[in-house]
């Protein structure tokens, strides 16, 4: 019998689809008081606080790029990481309720996406395999060897698909990936501020959840199973990775003791595109794009204060300038992203321009590789003119056009999609990719994600806003494209603009 996976992909991707007169499939009650637990606790485990500071609070936005020499693996410099892409960075209060946010965004602020830290010759920090707990900004110690073995750190990702799918249903597998590519790229931001340039490793899922824990069927009997996505090393030598680790402290915590529903579609497409995520091949970094919009803010800060806009003005022009900056971080070079994340593209935004100064308004697209231009060409509609929009940048005019409505009608009918100064649509090369491995339908969800966060973060850089928007309608976007089949399909949506801050809601510091 053939390989069953890419089938079991292609199927879910096609039933989690949302169209106009058909949602994918999701509860169709919630009961907002029964949300699964925003922080899991590894009970019994020993909990060691980290320390709050960020180490590197000065270097400037402008400076990101710039080479600097690595600080010293310790505590702090590993807690003031932590803070600047996992960590939480304000609760929120309205009207009674009150909720955090993190350094980086997720649908619906769900946050599937749980940090692992393995730690070998530390100063001030047992070795051993952590679980980083979020809300105290702690690590608590979840196994160790005796041996201590040699110095390294590394951070692991999974995913607790629960906490999507009770709000997202059959859908929130994609939600859970498109989140670990934003924090995939949180990470190599947050890493580059201290020196440190990680590098994923080409581990498979199984030899992943091993290390991280995550296949003890007794520790999570009971309770929400977590997925394992990635493991990344953060010092530069070639250290093996510990792990068969010998003992054991802690069990995970119930985070929702009554699920109403069951999505077994999730567990199905999780299995299938198990996996070995690309291995970053190392190669020195390429210099980033230079320019000098935002150099004086400070690069901590924006990665503390980056919000997902909840509405956009609906007038403000955005400077060409931040535009072509923006862009520039997509393609390769232009973000510390893709010194971790280096095989060639395969996703490529698709740009609704609204109001851009000096830009018609109309569609666009940004081929990311020179094959990508030829493929895209031959799948979109042919009216599409493909007039060279910029002497830089490879973005082409496929129309003018005002497509604001257009932009709504696509994103599930929200106004931030109209609302905003471009909205950009992420098609992803697609069918032939999983067909050679269907690990690339999380992979290609995890890129949709870094260039989210990348445009994200470049507008919050300019004073400018993102939002990610994971409610589309899939073949409505397709059919406006002109894509007839799987070749192309689009994973994800991104709405940039001047974002209207709610003045009802109140603010409060992330660590009292
Ligand atoms: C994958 C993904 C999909 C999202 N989809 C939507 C969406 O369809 N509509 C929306 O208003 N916000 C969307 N968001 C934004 C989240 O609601 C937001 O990140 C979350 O509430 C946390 O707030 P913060 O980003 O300000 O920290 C999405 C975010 C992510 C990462």
């Amino acid at each position: 019998m053939g390989d069953t996976h890419p089938a079991t992909v292609l199927a879910y991707h096609t039933r989690s689809k949302h169209a106009p007169d058909r949602y994918a499939a999701g509860p169709g009650t919630l009961d907002w008081d029964a949300q699964p637990e925003a922080f899991r606790d590894w009970v019994g485990a020993n909990q060691t606080p980290l320390p709050r500071e960020i180490a590197v609070a000065e270097i400037a936005w402008g400076e990101l790029a710039a080479a600097r020499a690595p600080l010293p693996f310790d505590t702090h410099n590993l807690g003031s990481l932590l803070r600047l892409c996992v960590g939480l960075t304000a609760w929120k209060e309205y009207a009674g309720s009150r909720w955090s946010l993190r350094a980086h965004p997720s649908s619906g602020n769900l946050h599937p996406t749980e940090t692992w830290l393995v730690a070998a010759g530390i100063t001030g920090l047992a070795n051993g395999l952590y679980h980083y707990q979020n809300l105290h900004h702690a690590l608590e110690r979840h196994a160790w060897n005796d041996a201590p073995g040699d110095g390294g750190v590394w951070l692991g990702f999974s995913s607790i698909h629960w906490r999507e799918a009770w709000k997202y249903g059959e859908r929130a597998f994609r939600y859970c990936q498109l989140d670990m590519g934003h924090v995939l790229a949180a990470v190599s931001y947050a890493a580059a501020l201290h020196g440190w340039q990680p590098r994923l490793l080409g581990m498979d899922a199984a030899l992943v959840a091993h290390t991280l824990g995550l296949d003890r069927k007794h520790d999570f009997a009971g309770v929400e199973s977590e997925e394992a996505e990635m493991i990344l090393a953060l010092h530069q030598t070639e250290t093996a990775l510990p792990g068969n680790w010998q003992h054991w402290a802690g069990k995970p915590g119930l985070l929702d003791a009554h699920p109403w529903y069951q999505w077994p579609v999730i567990e199905e497409v999780a299995l299938a595109t198990r996996g070995t995520p690309p291995a970053s091949d190392r190669l020195p970094a390429v210099a980033m794009a230079t320019d000098n919009h935002g150099t004086d803010i400070r690069a901590a800060q924006v990665l503390l204060k980056r919000r997902s806009a909840q509405a956009f003005d609906g007038q403000s022009v955005m400077p060409q300038a931040v535009f072509k900056r923006i862009l520039a971080g997509l393609l390769p070079g232009g973000s510390p992203v893709w010194d971790v994340w280096t095989p060639p593209a395969r996703v490529h935004p698709v740009l609704l321009v609204h109001r851009v100064e000096g830009i018609t308004p109309g569609v666009y697209v940004m081929p990311r590789t020179g094959g990508a231009k030829d493929s895209l060409r031959t799948a979109f509609r042919d009216s599409f003119s493909w007039q060279a929009a910029d002497t830089e940048l490879p973005l082409f005019q496929l129309v003018a056009a005002r497509a604001g409505k257009t932009a709504r009608a696509l994103s599930c009918h929200q106004d931030i999609a109209m609302q905003c100064a471009v909205t950009f649509l992420m098609v992803a090369e697609f069918a032939a990719p999983i067909a050679a491995a269907p690990a690339a339908y999380r992979h290609l969800h995890w890129e949709a994600g870094m260039l989210g966060h990348i445009i994200t973060l470049e507008a919050e850089a300019a004073g400018w806003r993102g939002t990610g928007i994971g409610c589309f309608f899939d073949d409505a976007v397709h059919e406006v494209l002109g894509i007839k089949d799987d070749a192309f399909q689009v994973i994800y949506h991104y709405a940039i603009g001047m974002a209207l801050d709610d003045p009802r809601i109140s603010t409060l510091p992330a660590y009292q």
